[in-house]
C-alpha cells in the first residue's frame, strides 16, 4: 500500500525550508497527536452521559467536561510538553498564555488556536473542527509575550484545521500549497489523501447565516438575492449550504468550490468571527488553494490585529464569487452612502 503519513510528509517538506532545524515539524507533529485524542473524544460525544454515570470516564465523580473545555486542555498541554511554542492565544482564554520552561525558552513559534469550533454542533452530531495559527515570534527569548502575536495575517508561517467529521482530516499549508490528511483510524495516522488542494474560481454554493438576514448591509442582501435568480450562463441559482460549524462550511466549499460570508450585521458592526484563530487561518489556507478571503473591504491577511480577540466580517471562498461579494458590497456602500 502506498500511503504517506502527515509525519512523513511534513519531514520531506522540510526541505523546502532549507534553515528548517525541525521545530516546525515536531509542532505540526504535536498539533496532530493532540487532534486525534480530541477526535477520539468528539467521536464518544453522544455517550458522554451514559459513561460518565456508570464511572467509565469520571472516576473522581467530575462533572463531565465540555468538549471546547476539553479540546482546549489538550491542545495547550501539547504545545507545553512540546516545546517548540513559547505563548499560545486561544479563543478558550482571555489572555495569551506565556509558556515559562526550560525546554520552550529558545522556542522560535507562537500559535494562536480555535481548540474547537462550531462547538454549538457537537450535541447534534454535526462536524466541528480545530483551527490554528502559527507565527514567529517577535521577542528573543524568555516565554512568549503578547507583541509576539500582534502580526498581520500574512507573516503566518502555517496555518491549518482538522475537521473532525465523517472522517478526522487535517488540512495545512506552509505557504507552498494546501494538502489534506484524512486519519486513518485502523491504524492512528493522518494519511495524505488530498494533495495539493486547489478550489475552483467559480463556485455554485453560497453559504451564509440568512436567519440574520434583515441586519445585514445593502449590498449583502442584494448578492444573496442575485445567488438566488435564474440566469443560465452562470448557473444560478446557487446551492445555500450553512451547517454552522465555519470549517465545515469552508472546508466543503474548498473542495465543491463557493462562497462563506459573515457578514457585519447592524448588531455586531464587526461581524462575529476572530481575525487572529479563526479569519487569518482559514484565509491563508484558501489563498494558497488559489481562493481569496475580504473583509468586504481588504484582503483579510493585510488587517492589522489590535486585539487579541478582534473581529472582522469574513468573505471567503471562491476567487471570482468573493470578487463579487465585493462589487455588490462597494455599489451598494456608495448608493446609501
Ligand atoms: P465557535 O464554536 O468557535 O464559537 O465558532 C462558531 C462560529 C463558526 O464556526 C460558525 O461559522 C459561526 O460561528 C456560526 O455562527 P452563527 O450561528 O451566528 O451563524
Ligand atoms: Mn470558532
Ligand atoms: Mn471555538
Amino acid at each position: 500500500m502506498n500511503v504517506k503519513t502527515l509525519g512523513q510528509f511534513v519531514i520531506e517538506k522540510q526541505a523546502d525550508f532549507p534553515y528548517a532545524k525541525g521545530e516546525l515539524s515536531r509542532l505540526l507533529r504535536d498539533i496532530g497527536i493532540a487532534s486525534k485524542i480530541v477526535n477520539r473524544e468528539v467521536s464518544k460525544a453522544g455517550l458522554a452521559e451514559i459513561l460518565g454515570e456508570t464511572g467509565d470516564t469520571n472516576i473522581q465523580g467530575e462533572k463531565v467536561k465540555k468538549l471546547d473545555v476539553f479540546a482546549n486542555e489538550q491542545f495547550i498541554a501539547a504545545f507545553k510538553a512540546g516545546g517548540e511554542v513559547c505563548a499560545i492565544a486561544s479563543e478558550e482564554t482571555e489572555d495569551i498564555i506565556s509558556i515559562d520552561s526550560e525546554i520552550s525558552k529558545t522556542a522560535k513559534y507562537v500559535v494562536a488556536i480555535d481548540p474547537l469550533d462550531g462547538s454549538s454542533n457537537i450535541d447534534v452530531n454535526v462536524s466541528v473542527g480545530t483551527i490554528f495559527s502559527i507565527y514567529r515570534r517577535k521577542s528573543l527569548s524568555g516565554p512568549g509575550t503578547l507583541e509576539d502575536f500582534m502580526q498581520r495575517g500574512t507573516e503566518q508561517v502555517a496555518a491549518g484545521y482538522v475537521i473532525y467529521g465523517s472522517s478526522c482530516m487535517m488540512v495545512y499549508t506552509t505557504g507552498k500549497g494546501v494538502n489534506g490528511f484524512t486519519l486513518d483510524p485502523s491504524i492512528g495516522e493522518f494519511c495524505l489523501s488530498h494533495p495539493n488542494m486547489q478550489t475552483k474560481k467559480d463556485g455554485l454554493v453560497y453559504s451564509v447565516n440568512e436567519g440574520n438576514y434583515l441586519h445585514f448591509p445593502d449590498g449583502i442582501k442584494k448578492y444573496i438575492k442575485y445567488c438566488q435568480e435564474e440566469d443560465k450562463a452562470t448557473q444560478r441559482p446557487y446551492s445555500s449550504r450553512y451547517i454552522g460549524s465555519g470549517v465545515a462550511d469552508i472546508h466543503r466549499n474548498l473542495i465543491t468550490g463557493g462562497v462563506y460570508i459573515y457578514p457585519c450585521t447592524t448588531k455586531s458592526p464587526n461581524g462575529k468571527l476572530r481575525l487572529l484563530y479563526e479569519c487569518n487561518p482559514l484565509a491563508f489556507i484558501l489563498e494558497q488553494a488559489g481562493g481569496k478571503a475580504s473583509t468586504g473591504e481588504k484582503r483579510i491577511m493585510e488587517v492589522d490585529l489590535k486585539e487579541l480577540h478582534q473581529r472582522t466580517p469574513l468573505i471567503i471562498g471562491s476567487a471570482n464569487m468573493v470578487d463579487t461579494v465585493m462589487d455588490f458590497i462597494k455599489k451598494y456602500a456608495s448608493q446609501t452612502a
